[in-house]
């Protein structure tokens, strides 16, 4: 399977990359999200917080949203990116991937961060990524956070 950006496939299960956030079904997102899985997302948050973004890229598999990635950027120095997900059925393929350098190369910063769901760091390690000896977050809800893993 290969990913392509904007660029309409003849080939059954290939992969589309798009950016057109008004052709998106946020409830079918909300289930890629859920299976992928990362947990149970609010469409209308989901929405807005692809909306409120810098770039968005939506993966489609014969017409139906199969992944997203999303990134705030100053477009110049950083980038940060979120919710890099997929489907459990086009894991593993090299879509990932793709749509880390999508958002990356359209982002524009020079530096990019993320923090990782536990245990999916190596993957972002083999796209070139360090852990961070500094890094910090205030999450909203901490003891979730903690208990998710993402903090100590
Ligand atoms: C994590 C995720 C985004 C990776 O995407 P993917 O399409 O499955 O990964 P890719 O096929 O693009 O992998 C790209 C490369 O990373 C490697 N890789 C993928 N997952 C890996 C892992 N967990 N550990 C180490 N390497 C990994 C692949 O072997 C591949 O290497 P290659 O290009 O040298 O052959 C995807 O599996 C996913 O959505 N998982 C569930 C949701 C999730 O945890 N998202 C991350 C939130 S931070």
């Amino acid at each position: 399977m290969k990913a392509e950006a904007d660029k309409p496939s003849p080939s059954e299960g290939q992969v589309l990359l798009k950016h057109e956030l008004d052709e998106v079904d946020w409830l079918a997102l909300v289930d890629v999200f859920e299976r992928a899985p990362l947990g149970t997302r609010d469409p209308k948050l989901l929405e807005q917080s692809f909306r409120n973004s810098s770039v968005s890229c939506f993966a489609y598999r014969e017409g139906q949203i199969v992944g997203a990635g999303r990134a705030l950027s100053d477009r110049l120095t950083w980038t940060v990116i979120f919710d890099v997900a997929l489907a459990p059925e086009v894991q593993g393929l090299g879509l990932g991937r793709a749509i880390m350098q999508d958002l990356q190369t359209r982002a524009g910063g020079a530096h990019a961060m993320l923090y990782a769901a536990p245990g999916k760091e190596p993957f972002y390690e083999h796209l070139g990524f360090r852990l961070m000896k500094t890094a910090m977050a205030q999450f909203a809800n901490p003891e979730l956070a903690r208990d998710r893993g993402f903090t100590d």
